[in-house]
């Protein structure tokens, strides 16, 4: 080969490496949706460690959840994330423009609390916004994205939230371009959580859903849940309604995000739990917990454990599902998530706040794959429920705002098989 050839040869193959360079996700993070704790749900912006040391936001709090996450059981199961929400910050940057943290609350800095959540096996989260401020009024990340996206690193940081207060709606979509640019560019793999769509609706802008999951590993598509039945209500229906063109975009390393778990607070019955938990996971959502995991009741833990559930929302395929009947007149809704190896998860929604309702249905309604018999297990119950070709009809009871759920897996029966007649 002479001089020439060869030069030829490198410049093209720098040609061809330049032009395969990519720009969009290639973090390999939430490969499933993240499962974790975050402060907003509960703990807000409560500040005043004087008064008030054991709800406020401050390093003690946030050792104390890891702890709780350890030793019950919550991270045996997958929860993993101690996430920082808004009001952390000092209320200025330093000489150098780097976002601090107050530092009475937070002594030892964030990095103190990375290094301990990372000696206990977890992940840290923090919080910022895309814009001059937080939604709170600290200091916002705009004119700063690389100074941040270098502190968060430095700091051992493992997933950031960047929220959209106070943006204008026309910076959004560069701002979250830059923010991942800058994140990829630490060399840090951190998760990345964008507001970006919730804020474009807000100016009735349609997000072009499929961008975003280019850039962020997760993304707000609604309104701030609040601890209340009507709150997840109002949630579910907006994601009913807009199920193509979020599912299009989700899968493996990008997935929507109806916002926090409230299992555990004040607001939901058990039923009501259950049912948020399986919308979550019919969802592909990330499972990120807004309670006071020091005040949870053992009935609402064993919601937020169920391990069986979890491998739904967990499920490889990263899937998201979506409804798949409304039935108005009885106030039942079935939704339907696919699952790898041919499985399906299926749940149906009973809107009705009184009283049981005996729904009569069959697996053709939730429109599963014709010419197979499936075995259907409860994963509320955690038993087997019965057999069932797609076409035959059977009933299912449900709790008053609650949900029925099942795995359903296509299986053949022996021909002689005689049906147990549920
Ligand atoms: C917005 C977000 C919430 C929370 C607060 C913090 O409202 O949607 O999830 O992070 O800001 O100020």
């Amino acid at each position: 080969m002479n001089t020439i050839t060869l030069q030829l040869l490198t410049v093209l193959s720098i040609t061809s490496l330049l032009s395969q360079r990519v720009y969009c996700l290639e973090n390999g993070l939430a490969r499933t949706p993240p499962m974790g704790w975050l402060s907003w749900g509960t703990f807000r912006c409560k500040i005043d460690c004087v008064n008030d040391p054991k709800n406020c936001l401050r390093e003690e709090l946030f050792k104390e959840m890891a702890d709780i996450l350890i030793s019950d059981g919550y991270h045996d199961v997958g929860y993993e994330y101690v996430n920082i929400d808004d009001c952390w910050m000092s209320r200025k940057r330093d000489q150098h423009q780097r976002l601090f943290p107050d530092p009475e609350r937070f002594p030892n800095g964030i990095q103190g609390i990375a290094n301990y959540v990372h000696d206990h096996g977890l992940k840290l989260g923090i919080y910022n916004t895309f814009g001059k401020t937080t939604c709170m009024g600290y200091p916002g990340s705009q004119d700063f994205l690389e100074i941040d996206a270098k502190t968060f690193a430095e700091w051992e940081v493992d997933m950031l939230k960047m929220d959209g207060c106070f943006t204008p709606v026309e910076l959004i979509p560069d701002g979250y371009m830059d923010m991942h640019r800058y994140l990829n560019a630490t060399g840090r793999h951190i998760l990345y959580s964008c507001s970006w769509p919730f804020y474009e609706k807000l100016t009735q802008k349609m997000p072009d859903y499929n961008n975003i999951a280019k850039y962020c590993n997760m993304w707000r598509n609604s309104m701030d849940i609040e601890d209340s039945w009507n709150s997840i209500l109002w949630i579910v229906d907006d994601f009913a309604n807009n199920q193509d063109a979020h599912a299009e975009a989700a899968g493996p390393g990008h997935f929507n995000d109806p916002d926090m778990l409230v299992i555990g607070g004040s607001g939901l019955n058990v039923e009501q739990s259950e049912a948020q938990f399986g919308l979550w996971a019919i969802l592909a959502a990330p499972l990120l917990m807004g309670n006071d995991l020091r005040k949870v009741k053992p009935e609402f833990r064993d919601v937020l454990l169920n391990v069986e559930v979890i491998a739904v929302d967990q499920d490889p395929l990263g899937k998201m599902g979506k409804r798949i009947f409304k039935d108005s007149w009885h106030g039942v809704d079935g939704w339907l998530r696919e699952l790898s190896n041919q499985e399906f998860a299926i749940l149906y929604f009973n809107r009705n706040p009184r009283g049981k309702k005996l729904f009569k249905t069959s697996l053709k309604m939730m429109s599963l794959p014709s010419n197979h018999t499936y075995d259907l297990r409860d994963l509320f119950l955690k038993k087997h429920f019965g057999h069932f070709k797609v076409e035959e009809e059977f009933k299912v009871t449900l709790p008053a705002n609650g949900v029925k759920m099942f795995k359903a897996s296509s299986c053949s029966l022996p021909n002689n098989y005689k049906h147990d007649g549920l």
